[in-house]
């Protein structure tokens, strides 16, 4: 493992921004879901990191946002794939990877792949994940325009995903990052979560009540307003009603708590597929 200062008993310290934080709300919940008997998934890396990080990430105990955060990872991660099935040596960027493990999920032997955050979350990043000629890690807002660049370097076609991240920027900058995006990059695909005003709502008190500093910053009612930016809806899916190929692989558990779950948050927590514009002839 590169790079091991240490603190308390040997683990890696943890200076890091509030947002930036939020990184471990998905790596407790992939990690305790790796610990599972029959899990969605498997990220011993996330179980190895946990326990290598001086923080309490206990603190994001269990419980339905665990579960909602796991299928939203399984579902993002069978839209990879299918990328891969067509497209197996194009680049994926991972923007606001934070310590996700995506690429160890779904790396074929030929993808491209950029991991994106901010800088203090890369260094972090940096003690658990070496990069290699197929896999870039690059420190920058996704805001900023330079790292379009980094990516245009490597090849197409190119897959834009970002998991729990454009929520906590503003509107206005995630539409600016999103049309340069769309306009940069055309036939490309983008995949991230979106969630209601009322859903905002609900996780500004939580984070009063969790003592946590990190707000949601942007709320999106409907998915298909976002196509004013130049991108297209491929694919519409909640965490609560997975696109078929992940439905046929959950565990019992997980088939049990979805109607339900359905029910209760139908339309709280979309992703959505996007297509960027066809190159003009
Ligand atoms: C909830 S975490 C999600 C991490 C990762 N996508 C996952 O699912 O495991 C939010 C991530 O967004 C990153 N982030 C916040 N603002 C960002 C920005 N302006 N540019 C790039 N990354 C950002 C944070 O550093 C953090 O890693």
């Amino acid at each position: 493992m590169p790079g091991t200062s240490d603190t308390n008993d040997g683990k890696h310290p943890v200076e890091l921004g509030s947002v930036q934080e939020t990184l471990f709300i998905p790596l407790a919940a992939r990690a305790r879901e790796s610990v599972k008997k029959r899990p969605l998934l498997r990220d011993p890396k996330a179980v190895e990191m946990i326990r290598a990080i001086d923080y309490p990430a206990e603190k994001y105990g269990p419980g339905p946002g665990s579960a909602v955060t796991v299928l939203r990872t399984t579902i993002m991660d069978s839209w990879v794939r299918a990328f891969l099935a067509e497209h197996p040596a194009g680049t994926v960027v991972e923007i606001g990877t934070g310590l996700n493990t995506r690429f160890e999920r779904v790396d074929n032997g030929t993808v491209h792949w950029i991991d994106l955050d901010l800088p203090d979350t890369v260094a972090l990043r940096r003690k658990f994940f070496a990069d290699t000629e197929r896999r870039r890690t690059v420190a920058a807002s996704a805001l900023d325009e330079g790292w379009l660049r980094t990516v245009e370097e490597s090849p197409g076609p190119y897959f834009f995903v970002a998991e729990g991240v454009l929520v906590y920027l503003p509107e206005a900058e995630v539409a600016a990052a999103l049309t340069r995006i769309a306009r940069r990059f055309p036939d490309a695909l983008v995949a991230f979560d979106t969630y209601p005003r009322r859903l905002l709502e609900k996780q500004h008190q939580q984070a009063v009540q969790k003592q946590m500093e990190a707000r949601w910053a942007w709320s999106c009612e409907d998915p298909r307003s976002l196509e004013r930016l130049g991108l297209r809806v491929i694919e519409a899916a909640s965490v609560t009603r997975p696109p078929r190929a992940v439905r046929a692989q959950l565990p019992r558990s997980f088939r049990l708590f979805l109607p339900l779950a359905d029910r209760l948050l139908r339309g709280l927590f979309n992703l959505t597929l996007f297509r960027t514009a066809p190159r003009p002839d």
